[in-house]
C-alpha cells in the first residue's frame, strides 16, 4: 500500500526514561510514532500529518513556578491529546485543576485502577470493571481541570484518569507503556485508532524502500566507507547501502582481538561470499594487545580500542579515493539520549565507544539508515532483506568487545581462555534453545585466582563470571532465571573445557542498581 502522507502520532518529551516505550508501543501497532522535545515541538510549524499527541512522564513538577511547559496554542489546533503522569498533570494545571506535591500520597509501583465512568480510552481495558496499573508518582491532580471528568481512580490518586471528551484531552496518572500494567496496549490502541482515528498503515518494511531509495537520491554517484563490526546494525546499514549504490560502498573491518571466538571471520566470510560486499579485513589484534598492555582501568580501556579504531580506520579509508561518505548504524534510542529532553544534562555512567570523531576528522558526510528506528525493528528489517538469522538475532556487543569483559589487564592469554569459556556459553544457550529467550548473554573472566582441585591436583586458576539478562531496550535489566540444572551443566562444562577456569559463578544482579557489562 502507499502511503502519501506520513500520518504521526507524536510524543512530546519531558525527559521520563519510559519516553521511548511510548513511541514504540504506537509503533507496534502500525501507526508511526516521533519523540519531539520542547525545543523541536516549539519550531515546528506544520501538524498537517500529526494526528495525536502524547504529552510524556517526567521529572518536573508543575506545583513550581517554572516548570517544563507547552504552548496553549497546541491546544487549539483540534488535535487529541494524551498526557501520561507529568502530561497528566500539565493538563491539569492548563485547565484549571489542581496539583499538590503529595509526598505522603506518593505511589511507585503496582495498583489497583476502579473504574468510575465509560471511556473510549478504557474501552476492553478492564476486567470487572477493575485492573492492575504501574504507577509512579508523587504528584497528585486533586481539583478536576474546567471541562473534564473523572474516569477511574486508585486509592491514593482519586483523579487517575481524566477526560474531556468534547475537545478529545485525556489524562492518565499510570505508565500504559510498561508491561506491569495490565492490557497498557489497549489505552494507546484506543487512543490512536478510536480518539485519533489513525489508520493502521505503517511497517518497517515501508521504511526499508524509502531507506534504499533516499540513499541512492543522496549519494548518486559517490562512494561511502563503512565501518562493519558483524553486529546487526553495521550489517544492515551495509546491506541496505549496498542495495542502493552496490560496488560504491567500501566496506572494513577492523580485527581488534576482542572479538568473541570465530565470530569476526565468520562474519567476514558471510559479507564477502554470501552478499558479495567489497570488504577488507584489517587484522590489528597485535596493536590493540600492545596499547593495552598494563591498563586496567575501563575507561582507559575504552578510550584507547576507541581512540585506536579511529586511527586504523582513518588510515585505511583514505586509501580509498574519492570517499565522500561515511555510513554508521545510529539507532533512534542513541539520538533521543544524546538530545536532553528538558536541557539538563544526565550523569555519565560509562563512556560508550562509537566511532563519533570520525566524520568531523575526516571530513566526511554521515548517512544513518537507521536513525529513526528501535532496535527490533532494525531485526524486522535484517530479516527482511535476507540477513542470515545468526547475524540479525545476535545479542547486542559492546564496541570494547571483551576488552571490557577481561576484567583487569588485559593479555592474549586472558582474552583466549575467555573466548572459549565464552563460546561454550552461548552454543549451550543456542542448543538448549534459551538464546533467543535472553537479551544479552555474555561469560566474562575474572581478574582473580582462586583454589580448585582436580583430579587429585591442586589447581589456582581464574573464574569465569556468566551473564545473562532480560531487557528491552538495556536501560533497565533483570538476570535470566536459569533452572539449576543448566547452571550445573554450564559450571561443569566450562571448568571441563576451559584450561585456566577453575570456578563459575553467575551474575545475580539486576539494572540498576548494577549495569549489564561489568566494566
Ligand atoms: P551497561 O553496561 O551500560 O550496558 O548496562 C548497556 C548496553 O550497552 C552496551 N555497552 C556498550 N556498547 N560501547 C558499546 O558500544 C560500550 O562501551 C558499551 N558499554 C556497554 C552493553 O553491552 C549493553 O548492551
Amino acid at each position: 500500500m502507499k502511503v502519501k502522507k506520513k500520518e504521526k502520532i507524536i510524543v512530546i518529551d519531558f525527559g521520563s526514561q519510559l519516553t521511548k516505550l511510548i513511541a514504540r508501543r504506537i509503533r507496534e501497532l502500525g501507526v508511526f510514532s516521533e519523540i519531539l522535545t520542547l525545543r523541536e515541538l516549539k519550531k515546528l510549524k506544520n501538524f498537517d500529518e500529526i494526528k495525536g499527541i502524547i504529552l510524556s512522564g517526567g521529572p518536573g513538577t508543575v506545583t513550581t513556578k517554572k516548570f517544563p511547559n507547552i504552548p496553549y496554542s497546541i491546544f487549539l489546533k483540534n488535535i487529541p491529546i494524551l498526557g501520561i503522569c507529568y502530561g497528566l498533570q500539565l493538563i491539569a494545571k492548563k485547565f484549571g485543576g489542581k496539583v499538590r506535591s503529595g509526598k505522603k500520597k506518593r505511589e511507585f509501583g503496582r495498583a489497583i485502577l476502579k473504574k468510575k465512568k465509560s471511556s473510549l480510552l478504557t474501552r476492553n481495558f478492564y476486567k470487572e470493571n477493575k485492573t492492575q496499573i504501574w504507577m509512579s508518582h508523587q504528584d497528585v491532580v486533586q481539583k478536576l481541570p474546567k471541562g473534564f471528568n473523572k474516569i477511574a481512580s486508585t486509592k491514593d490518586s482519586k483523579l487517575t484518569i481524566i477526560e474531556n471528551k468534547i475537545k478529545n484531552f485525556y489524562g492518565i496518572q499510570f505508565h500504559p507503556e510498561v508491561t506491569h500494567t495490565n492490557n497498557g496496549s489497549v489505552i494507546f490502541k484506543n487512543f490512536i485508532f478510536l480518539i485519533c482515528k489513525v489508520k493502521k498503515r505503517w511497517k518497517v518494511d515501508f521504511e526499508k524502500n524509502r531507506i534504499i531509495k533516499d540513499i541512492k537520491n543522496k549519494v548518486k554517484k559517490d562512494k561511502v566507507i563503512c565501518a562493519l563490526s558483524g553486529g546487526v546494525d553495521s550489517s544492515v546499514v551495509a546491506l541496505l547501502i549496498h542495495k542502493a549504490i552496490k560496488n560504491n560502498l567500501k566496506c572494513i573491518m577492523v580485527d581488534t582481538g576482542l572479538m568473541r571466538k570465530n565470530e569476526f571471520k565468520y562474519t567476514y566470510k558471510i559479507f564477502k561470499n554470501k552478499y558479495r560486499l567489497n570488504v577488507k579485513l584489517i587484522n590489528a589484534s597485535n596493536i590493540y594487545y600492545k596499547k593495552l598492555k598494563n591498563v586496567s582501568d575501563p575507561e582507559k580501556k575504552r578510550k584507547i580500542i576507541g581512540n585506536l579504531f579511529v586511527k586504523i580506520f582513518e588510515k585505511e579509508a583514505k586509501k580509498i579515493k574519492n570517499v565522500k561518505y561515511l555510513a554508521q548504524g545510529t539507532l533512534y534510542p542513541d539520538i533521543v539520549e544524546s538530545r536532553s529532553a528538558t536541557g539538563s544534562k544526565t550523569s555519565k555512567i560509562k563512556s560508550h565507544h562509537n566511532v563519533g570523531g570520525l566524520p568531523k576528522k575526516m571530513k566526511l558526510r554521515l548517512i544513518e539508515p537507521l536513525k529513526e528506528l528501535f532496535k527490533d525493528e532494525v531485526r524486522k528489517i535484517a530479516n527482511s532483506i535476507g540477513l542470515v538469522k545468526t547475524i540479525s538475532s545476535r545479542h547486542p556487543f559492546p564496541g570494547p568487545g571483551l576488552g571490557i569483559r577481561v576484567l583487569g589487564k588485559i593479555t592474549p592469554e586472558r582474552i583466549s581462555i575467555l573466548q572459549e569459556a565464552d563460546n561454550i556459553f552461548i552454543n549451550e544457550l543456542i542448543s538448549k534453545k534459551l538464546y533467543n529467550k535472553i537479551w544479552q548473554a555474555y561469560a566474562a573472566l575474572l581478574p582473580i585466582k582462586t583454589v580448585g582441585v582436580m583430579g587429585d591436583s591442586r589447581t589456582y586458576e581464574y573464574t569465569c563470571l556468566i551473564r545473562a539478562v532480560t531487557s528491552e531496550d538495556g536501560m533497565t535489566a533483570d538476570y535470566f532465571n536459569f533452572s539449576k540444572d543448566f547452571l550445573d551443566e554450564i559450571s561443569n562444562k566450562i571448568i571441563n573445557g576451559v584450561n585456566g577456569i577453575n570456578r563459575v559463578v553467575y551474575d545475580i544482579s539486576s539494572k540498576p542498581p548494577s549495569t549489564i557489562e561489568l566494566e
